[in-house]
């Protein structure tokens, strides 16, 4: 993978770099754009906005969809990360960003939790209940004659990596069709094969009217875009411009790197890397008291720690504990979740087997130390998470 967008970017170095989309055609972008039309159908005929991260794409969709519909209300979730500028940060419903996000119309409704319902007593019953208070949203605080968009995550990531079944993103569609308000997805985390399929909503069988990609999409190299219909993305001229954005470099990346996910075969990769590590990751359970909840697909997954298995109560000190001795030992995982409690897995597409199995080595080790004490309260002093 890396070789390839090296030789891309390389390539496009010698072909030029100085021409942005605000003056010119650039032809990896045309280029690109073609394919992201293909690989993310939407409802309506589509065209592609570039942008460099996920939280510039998100704001832009915001500006776009209120313009487009002449709406102001956004519904999105509790929990959800949608990116770090003000207007990203608004739509976004995490707890690490309360103390400086303004939601504005931005309403957030619960997000179903199979693990800790948000709702329902039942966990079942939880994703009804979800659909059940965005019905209720929609009547009330965030009117649907008012509202322009449902902007979702596919899996909830930075929210703690939680799953949905199908149900629920076809609940959120057919209450979008009903009430006339777009869906948009935001696929910057989960999307690019990371599910196993291009992006994480296909698994649910909807079709949205706005897709927001980032992160793998530009190999490395701040990319993001949206794609969404003609008459909302030119709704009005120079409405959400950047002049570096669609840049030759970061397309050329990006090409480079969807030719590198398809002929390298990594969507089938991440699906039973994936398969093979949730399978590693839940033998962990049986010796690891702190080991709560194993969930996610493909390359998504997350590992829920407990204090307390029957209590649930959230591992939050522990879960940075078992960073910090991972990444001592060798391996890169991240936590997540509205208490922190949660470890994120998200490795490359390349992923191997072996390698899979030794990343649940480590971690059965790392799990190990904090459990018996061996990993010392301020080894974690210098390092900060949120
Ligand atoms: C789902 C989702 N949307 C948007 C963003 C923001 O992307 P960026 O950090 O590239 O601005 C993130 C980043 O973690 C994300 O996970």
């Amino acid at each position: 993978m890396e070789h390839r967008a090296r030789a891309a970017i390389e390539a496009q170095l010698e072909r030029g770099t100085y021409a942005g989309l605000v003056s010119a055609v650039v032809e990896p972008a045309v280029e690109l754009a073609e394919r992201l039309i293909e690989l993310a159908p939407i409802r309506e005929s589509a065209k592609v906005w570039f942008g460099h991260s996920g939280s510039d794409a998100n704001e832009a969709l915001a500006r776009l969809v209120r313009r487009a519909t002449g709406r102001p209300h956004i519904l999105t979730f509790v929990g959800a990360y949608h990116g770090a500028t003000d207007g990203s940060a608004a739509l976004s419903g995490h707890s690490a960003q309360a103390r400086y996000a303004d939601s504005g119309t931005a309403t957030k409704a619960p997000f179903p939790n199979a693990y800790r319902p948000s709702l329902a007593a039942d966990p079942e019953r939880d994703e009804a209940a979800c659909l059940a208070a965005v019905e209720e949203l929609l009547t009330t605080t965030c009117p649907a004659a008012e509202t322009a968009a449902i902007l979702v995550e596919p899996i909830q990531s930075d929210g703690g990596i939680l799953a949905p079944s199908p149900a629920f993103l076809q609940g959120l569609e057919a209450i979008c069709r009903r009430e006339g308000i777009l869906l948009a997805i935001d696929e910057v985390k989960v999307g690019m094969g990371r599910t196993g399929d291009w992006l994480g909503h296909q698994a649910a069988g909807v079709t949205p009217d706005l897709v927001v990609l980032g992160k793998a999409l530009g190999g490395g190299l701040p990319l993001s875009a949206v794609v969404g219909p003609a008459a909302i993305l030119d709704v009005e001229p120079a409405i959400a411009l950047f002049t570096t954005a669609g840049n030759a470099l970061s397309c050329a990346a990006g090409l480079a790197s969807i030719e590198a996910i398809e002929a390298d075969g990594m969507r089938d990769n991440a699906r039973a890397v994936g398969d093979r590590l949730v399978a590693g990751l839940r033998g962990l359970t049986g010796r690891h008291p702190l080991v709560g909840d194993v969930r996610g697909r493909g390359l998504v997954l997350g590992v829920e720690l407990v204090a307390d298995r029957a209590a649930k109560t959230p591992a939050g000190h522990e879960t940075a504990k078992v960073c910090f001795r991972a990444a001592e030992l060798g391996l890169a995982v991240f936590y997540v979740g509205m208490e922190s409690n949660v470890l994120e897995i998200t490795p490359p597409l390349c992923l191997r087997a072996a390698e899979a199995d030794e990343g649940v080595a480590i971690l059965d080790r790392a799990l190990d130390d904090v459990e018996q004490g061996r990993v010392a309260d301020d080894a974690l002093a210098d390092y900060a998470g949120w």
